[in-house]
């Protein structure tokens, strides 16, 4: 199959690959960079479990094409630890508070919540349901992911002050 080279900032490196046209997003990060946080549920845009960050926005990886990455900024779970391994607040957050359960959704969740908190420090609650309104739990019944993401916007905002 012919092989696309394509460059972009992932997790703050410059990475470069050859990628078949056709693939997206996810299958680029799971299968060449075996980056395997995100996960494929449905494929199609519905589930958010393939959520990653693209230049700021959380997006559905499973129907981003990869070859509008070019250029582009991608950050994903595993970048959202610091050098030394420290967790960053949300996962601490899901981790204290129960908002993990399966774990399927989590990367998804989690990063979508990083969007919202890299924009808005202090959301609501409805502001934090409306970020995660395109991530499906199936375990979880949200309360506890909804608590997780505002104890992490609470602790971020401790930190500065
Ligand atoms: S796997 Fe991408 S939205 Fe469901
Ligand atoms: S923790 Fe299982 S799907 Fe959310």
């Amino acid at each position: 199959m012919k092989k696309t080279s394509i460059s972009f900032i992932l997790n703050g490196d410059n990475v470069t690959a050859e990628v078949p046209a056709t693939w997206t997003l996810l299958k680029t990060l799971r299968e060449i960079f075996e980056l395997t946080g995100a996960k494929e549920g449905c494929g199609v845009g519905e589930c958010g479990a393939c959520t990653v960050i693209v230049d700021g926005d959380a997006v559905n990886a499973c129907i981003y094409p990869v070859l509008e990455i070019e250029g582009r900024q991608v950050a994903t779970i595993e970048g959202l630890a610091d050098k030394d391994g420290n967790l960053d607040a949300l996962q601490t957050a899901f981790l204290e508070n129960n908002g993990v359960q399966c774990g399927f959704c989590t990367s998804g969740m989690i990063m979508s919540a990083k969007s919202l908190l890299n924009e808005k420090s202090r959301p609501s609650e409805d502001e934090i349901r409306t970020a995660i309104a395109g991530n499906i739990c199936r375990c979880t019944g949200y309360v506890q992911i909804v608590e997780s993401i505002d104890m992490a916007a609470n602790k971020n905002e401790k930190m500065r002050t």
